[in-house]
């Protein structure tokens, strides 16, 4: 069969590991899409600075315009507005469907990018833009899209979360709690995206244009982040058996929509103030479904990268199918592992 061409653009943290899981799964993910992918190249700014010993280097371009007219799906890992928007509209317009990570650039281009998709027949994928490996996105975008949302409450920046848990549990300061956060890699390449609360905002807009049906920019979230947050402030609130965490309001009411990032203080029972370290938890709430809880690694290398191959694979299932009915899976009989005697 003819393989799927998937061009990676980015080999930071989490498009080294997006490469890794591609590489190293190679031959199950042909079998789970039907045919083989082939990773056809990796545009980088600077080849010499790609470390890792699983990228073939003969991949290696810093060619990024030719080689998004080169793919089937293109994965877009380098994050910011420019050049990705107009390597994943190329990509678009030369048929390619694209994944992306890049939540900034959805909150203030989304709709340009849908409309081009739309426009060209090809689909975008998200799910890594919004809380790392957790499975958000296609929930709001898929399986809830039939009832109607209320509310999003949420934990959704990584490096934000650790730095207010280390503050509170190691009495570390704030500037040393986030050189942790840089040096596991869950914050942004400028980490005051994270600290100042514009990273919870654009996840905020994605979240509720996918909740509302309503086209919602991070210019329209109000923003407060957690800088001005003392060691002497979360003392306070921990005598009080409170937390504080930054967290994002989305709701809808009977004045319109709202969606909001900001310091909260939380009662230590709250399921909210269990969210340790990196992880992220959103809470939804529907009509007729009522409450759901989605919890996980919000941020990361390989957590993220495990969000962007499952987009992959989506996208190249349609395309193994091309695009005709539903997509289930067929599998081989094999013998199962017998059971380990108890
Ligand atoms: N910098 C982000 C965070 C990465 O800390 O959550 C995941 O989007």
């Amino acid at each position: 069969d003819k393989p799927i061409r998937i061009a990676l653009l980015g080999a930071g943290t989490v498009g080294s590991q997006t490469a890794r899981l591609l590489v190293e799964e190679c031959d199950d993910l042909a079998r789970r899409v039907g045919r083989p992918l082939e990773l056809v190249g990796i545009a980088v700014l600077d080849p010499s600075k790609v470390t890792a010993d699983w990228i073939d280097r003969s991949l290696l371009t810093t060619d990024s315009e030719g080689l998004v007219t080169r793919a089937d799906i293109v994965i877009e890992l380098i994050g910011g507005i420019e050049p990705a928007r107009t390597l994943l509209l190329k990509a678009i317009e030369s048929g390619a469907s694209v994944v992306t990570a890049n939540k900034a650039l959805l909150a203030q281009h989304g709709p340009e990018l849908y409309r081009a998709a739309q426009d060209h027949g090809v689909d975008i994928y998200f799910e890594a833009a919004v809380g790392g490996a957790i499975p958000i996105v296609r929930p709001l975008r898929e399986s809830l899209v039939g009832d109607r949302i209320t509310s999003l409450v949420g934990i959704v920046n990584g490096t934000t979360n650790y730095i207010l848990d280390e503050m509170t549990t190691k009495g570390l300061q704030f500037e040393e709690a986030l050189s942790d956060a840089q040096a596991k890699g869950f914050a942004e390449a400028d980490p005051t995206a994270d600290v100042d609360g514009l990273d919870a905002a654009a996840k905020a807009a994605i979240m509720a244009t996918l909740a509302f049906h309503r086209d919602v920019r991070m210019d329209d979230v109000p923003v407060e982040g957690i800088r001005s947050i003392t060691a002497d402030d979360i003392a306070a609130a921990k005598a009080e058996r409170r937390v504080i965490k930054l967290l994002v309001v989305a709701e809808r009411t009977d004045q319109g929509i709202s969606a909001r990032v900001y310091p909260a203080l939380i009662p230590d029972t709250h399921p909210l103030a269990s969210v340790r370290g990196s992880f992220n938890a959103v809470f939804v709430t529907a009509e007729a479904a009522d409450d759901l809880m989605l919890y996980g690694r919000g941020a990361g290398g390989a957590p993220t990268a495990s969000a962007v191959v499952g987009d992959v694979v989506t996208e190249a299932r349609h395309i193994a199918q091309q695009g005709m009915g539903p997509i289930i899976p067929m599998y081989a009989r094999i013998p199962m592992a017998p059971l380990e005697a108890s």
